[in-house]
């Protein structure tokens, strides 16, 4: 018998994000055994729905032909669900009450698989953790832990955790008001704020690579580092979400937050140990150094008929679906090495890699002296992996000199069937109590310190439209030329 006992209440729970990666996420973690058989699932909306209405719409979202039924159905029966203002304090009064009952006879229920007898007096409780998981627009943050806290809810102490998703604010203004807001009800230890792309397995990876492999660490700086390119392409576009997107732009989608989480991640120095603390302490201090974006560093684009999109009601909008920007950090590892960061929808292919090019071997013989220089590519996905790209000699009699990959693709070096969703892997890491992979309110800050004054730049002015682009292709031609201008071939090439 365990000794925790675990409630997970999903606010929005009929909302996209919530169908779409949270409900899938926390059935998975149960079907792995890393949510409890027992654990209270409780779902809450505006929506007055019946649980078992709200059943159905969840069996929809956690559906895959693979897995049987009956794991669903069990997880299934977990889920009540409980309809309301985010608000309003009677509302949850009323989901204090509900959620009190099913507490109760999820301890009742405890009790007897540990033994104990139901009048035996209360010595042994097991622990008890609150996962309160915001799957709402930011605005409603406040609202809501402030009437879990006034209700009587959310104490506060060990027992709740809170789990927050982006947006975070637009801009540097917004996301300090929305930090200092929530600050009044929510302290920084319990507050798990997701940004997905720190769950992904190849970032998670990224301080092994780094600092576990001498070959790795020894020519991780300017010396041999020519560039860095953090690439994020997909081919959707806006895939329905235009009323939230067009108030964003790519920038303060994609860049700003998993982006720029993979660049500290790639440039931070040695943290002292992968404690949550320790990885922060490294992280702040390599966000403190990025200069803030220019805007002779940044190419935006829109692709050709986003204006035409039915979620689009701005038709004058010039929100950035694609953008390119180039950033540098100021500190003796990094001087004079370009980061680029790129970022597109509706693009030619998805892909999410970093690509790291080494310069020249100095001084190489003459036979040699055309190589190619050395890349890595750590590809996030799809098709997860890591290869080298490097010279070697054609195999036989004469002598020929060609570029190879050294390869190490998750599939065929890895007999593990599908790889964890993000989500799953955060969740679990919220259940474990463990914060290295969550963004801290200080990364937030230095994080759109460095985008902040660009956007307000391209906002301010009006005749700073994107460069347009066809659907299906590479982005702007644009782009490619602010990459010679740093020395460089043209952006993501392969
Ligand atoms: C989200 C963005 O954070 O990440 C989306 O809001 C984007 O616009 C998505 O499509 C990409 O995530 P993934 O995991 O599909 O690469």
């Amino acid at each position: 018998v365990h000794d925790e006992l675990t409630t997970v209440i999903v606010f929005g729970a009929d909302g996209n994000l919530a169908r779409r990666k949270t409900f899938p996420a926390l059935f998975n973690l149960m079907y792995k055994d890393h949510l409890a058989d027992d654990a209270v699932i409780i779902g809450y909306a505006r929506a007055p729905l019946s649980t078992t209405a709200f059943r159905e719409m969840v069996y929809r979202s956690i559906y895959a032909p693979t897995v049987a039924n009956q794991p669903r159905t069990h997880f299934l029966n977990q889920v009540t669900y409980e309809h309301g203002e985010f608000n309003e304090p009677a509302s949850f009064a009323a989901l204090r009450e509900a959620l009190e009952a099913r507490e109760a006879q999820q301890l009742a229920d405890w009790r007897v698989r540990a033994g104990i007898d139901a009048d035996a007096p209360a010595v042994q409780q097991p622990s008890r953790v609150r996962l309160y998981y915001m799957a709402v627009p930011s605005f409603l943050y406040y609202g809501i832990c402030l009437n879990l806290k006034d209700s009587g809810i959310a104490t506060h102490k060990k027992v709740d955790r809170f789990v927050l998703e982006k947006p975070f604010g637009r801009d540097s203004t917004t996301c300090n008001e929305l930090l200092a807001q929530l600050a009044l009800v929510l302290s920084e230890d319990v507050s798990y704020r997701i940004d997905h792309y720190l769950g992904k397995e190849l970032i998670m990876n990224l301080l092994v690579l780094r600092f576990a492999n001498i070959c790795f660490e020894a020519i991780w700086n300017h010396h041999h580092i020519a560039s860095v390119q953090v690439i994020f392409k997909e081919k959707v576009g806006l895939d329905g979400r235009g009323g939230y997107f067009d108030q964003y732009g790519v920038i303060r989608d994609v860049m700003q937050n998993h982006l720029t989480q993979i660049l500290a991640l790639v440039t931070m120095e040695q943290p002292l140990s992968l404690s949550a603390g320790h990885i922060l302490q490294e992280k702040i201090k390599v966000l403190s150094s990025v200069r803030p974006l220019a805007r002779k560093d940044l190419v935006i684009g829109q692709y050709a008929g986003y204006l035409d999109e039915e979620s689009i009601s701005n038709k004058q909008s010039r929100t950035e679906t694609f953008a390119v920007a180039v950033l540098h950090i100021n500190n003796p590892r990094w001087a004079g090495v370009p980061f680029v960061l790129k970022a597109g929808k509706a693009l030619n292919e998805n892909r999410a890699e970093v690509r790291i090019r080494f310069k020249n071997v100095p001084g190489a013989i003459p036979e040699l002296s055309a190589c190619p220089e050395n890349e890595l590519i750590i590809r996030v996905q799809p098709n997860e992996g890591i290869y080298w790209k490097i010279s070697n000699k054609v195999p036989g009699l004469h002598f020929e000199v060609a570029p190879m990959r050294m390869d190490l693709t998750y599939q065929s070096k890895y007999d593990q069937g599908e790889l964890p969703e993000a989500y799953e892997r955060l969740i679990l890491h919220v259940l474990n109590a463990d914060k290295s992979h969550f963004v801290h309110a200080d990364e937030l800050k230095l994080s759109w310190h460095i985008f902040s004054a660009v956007l307000h730049e391209l906002e301010a002015a009006e005749d700073d439209r994107p460069v347009p682009y066809m659907r299906g292709t590479r982005g702007p031609a644009l782009a490619d030329e602010l990459a010679q201008r740093y020395g460089m071939r043209k952006f993501g090439s392969q």
